[in-house]
């Protein structure tokens, strides 16, 4: 089986994913880090053992990374993702804090990583800052991954937390300037015009939560928020035009999952913008070469939706 270490903000989608993983027959999920982004660290930390909880997985070893972008203060995403990042329904049963490891995220992901080398899945779909921590503490690390997979960045300059930027390179430039820079590992992008692109319907939706289980009562209960607000006006932009559900993160996850679900991609050097009157996170593609870097990324463009779909549903059995 795949070893796989995920690193989240713990929101709807985050969540979607997780539990995208932890239902994949072939994926042995050895750890799962978090960081602030869709709220903060404690937030996402609960967040993550709810999931866990309801998954009969409680086992799952859960790190607490960094609280803070690298530079600047927090942008959270509560009007989508609800103030505690999911969905804000209460939760009287949740498990206490006290079964965050006591190591925290960038050593044990720099030590889960050294104990497998060449074998370690890395799917990032938060602010990358815990992975940024990590190859500056461990410079070796991109060297002795499998692959990285990452939810975060844009293709079109088509923003959705600045008028250029995506939320996971926005909350934290550096962090994905470091990452993009540094980890010279096989690199696969779920860019955010991507998902856009490939949303699930709402007729899906429906079918995916009437499945009579636990997690998709569980699921119904935590998604109800980002779907009233994915319908909303305020959300209506463009090709976020409320015609389905962006599960952003499950993409990046179905990719590290099934070697197949990627039909087609670009092959670029990219990197992040750290300046810029409006351009501060965006993501930059080096489709010439001026940025002479060796390094290029797999950007999806296209993906198996049946594939997709089927790990969504298996998700909630
Ligand atoms: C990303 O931002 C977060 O709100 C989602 O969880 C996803 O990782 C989409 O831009
Ligand atoms: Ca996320």
């Amino acid at each position: 089986s795949k070893k796989f270490l995920v690193d989240v903000d713990c929101g709807v989608d985050d969540a979607q994913a997780i539990m995208m993983a932890l239902a994949a027959p072939n994926v042995n999920l050895l750890g799962i880090t978090c960081v602030h982004g869709n709220t903060t660290v404690e937030n996402v930390c609960k967040n993550v053992l709810r999931v866990l909880q309801n998954c009969n997985k409680l086992e799952t070893p859960v790190f607490k990374g960094a609280a803070k972008p690298i530079l600047g203060s927090n942008i959270d995403a509560g009007s989508f993702h609800g103030e505690d990042g999911l969905g804000d329904f209460p939760d009287p049963n949740a498990p206490s804090l006290d079964l965050i490891q006591k190591e925290g995220a960038v050593p044990a992901m720099i030590r889960i990583v050294n104990e497998n080398p060449g074998e370690i899945y890395l799917v990032a779909t938060a602010p990358l800052t815990n992975l940024a921590l990590a190859v500056r503490m461990d410079p070796s690390l991109p060297s002795k991954l499998k692959g990285l997979y990452i939810m975060g960045g844009n293709t079109e300059s088509r923003g959705n937390t600045t008028v250029c930027s995506e939320f996971n390179f926005a909350a934290d430039p550096e962090a994905a300037y470091i990452v993009l820079n540094d980890y010279q590992c096989p690199t696969y992008l779920a860019c955010w015009e991507f998902t856009c692109y490939n949303k699930l319907s709402w007729e899906f939706c429906d079918a995916w939560l009437a499945q009579n289980t636990d997690k998709a009562r569980f699921m119904a209960q935590i998604f109800r928020h980002s779907i009233e607000a994915s319908k909303s006006e305020r959300f209506q932009k463009e090709f976020v035009d409320g015609s389905g559900f962006i599960s952003c993160d499950s993409y990046a996850m179905a990719a590290a999952i099934d070697d197949s679900f990627i039909t087609e991609s670009d092959h670029y050097p990219v990197s992040v913008e750290l300046a810029g009157m409006h351009t501060r996170g965006m993501m930059i593609v080096d489709t010439i070469g001026f940025l002479k870097k060796t390094h290029k990324a797999f950007i999806m463009k296209k993906v198996d939706m049946e594939k997709f779909k089927q790990m969504m549903m298996a998700a909630l059995k």
